[in-house]
């Protein structure tokens, strides 16, 4: 019998992380607190390309959320409720920052909700000092070597530095 029929509530947080902020962090660790287990979803997905691959996104989640026993670090491919119903998870959640985030958030969990009627969004909006914080805004500041190390944990920064190591 699956972990769902004795009442536990497993919650899928899907994205890029490419990479993982301190955004994310926040939504991981506050969520954690809400639900039974998190599973924390790397979209594997070719045609974005990355800085990141899928093996050093999901490594650097592993290590950024060790601390936290109900958080699991996974990787998916093509459609989210494919992978969900497979792991026999039915709620999803998305961290919102500003009003701009809201149209395609409510574009992908309606069609996510078209797909599987059991399928429930939750939104977690982030922490005030968050807000403006995305992994391509870090991306921009890293890649001419501004200071990151406010924006994303230690293990990011010294990844970050690793790719845009001055030549
Ligand atoms: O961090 P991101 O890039 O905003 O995350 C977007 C993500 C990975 C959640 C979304 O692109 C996704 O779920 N992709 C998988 C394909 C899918 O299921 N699409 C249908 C929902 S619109």
């Amino acid at each position: 019998m699956s972990q769902e029929h004795f009442g536990m509530k497993i919650a899928v947080y899907p994205g890029s992380f490419d990479p993982v902020t301190n955004g994310h962090l926040d939504i991981i660790r506050r969520s954690a607190k809400v639900f039974d287990k998190l599973i924390v979803a790397v979209l594997n997905n070719t045609s974005k390309n990355p800085l990141f691959t899928v093996e050093e996104r999901t490594e650097l989640l592993q290590k950024v959320t060790s601390d936290l026993p109900n958080v699991e670090i996974d990787s998916f491919r093509d459609l989210l409720i494919n992978y969900m119903k497979d792991k026999n998870a039915h709620l999803i959640v998305r961290g919102l920052r500003a009003v701009s985030d809201f149209e395609y958030e409510l574009q992908m969990a309606s069609t996510n909700q078209k797909l599987d009627e059991n399928i429930e969004t939750f939104f977690m909006t982030s922490t005030p000092m968050y807000s403006y914080l995305s992994s391509s805004i870090v991306k921009e500041v890293a890649r001419f070597h501004g200071p990151v190390g406010d924006l994303v944990p230690v293990e990011v920064e010294k990844a970050l530095h690793g790719k845009y190591a001055r030549s």
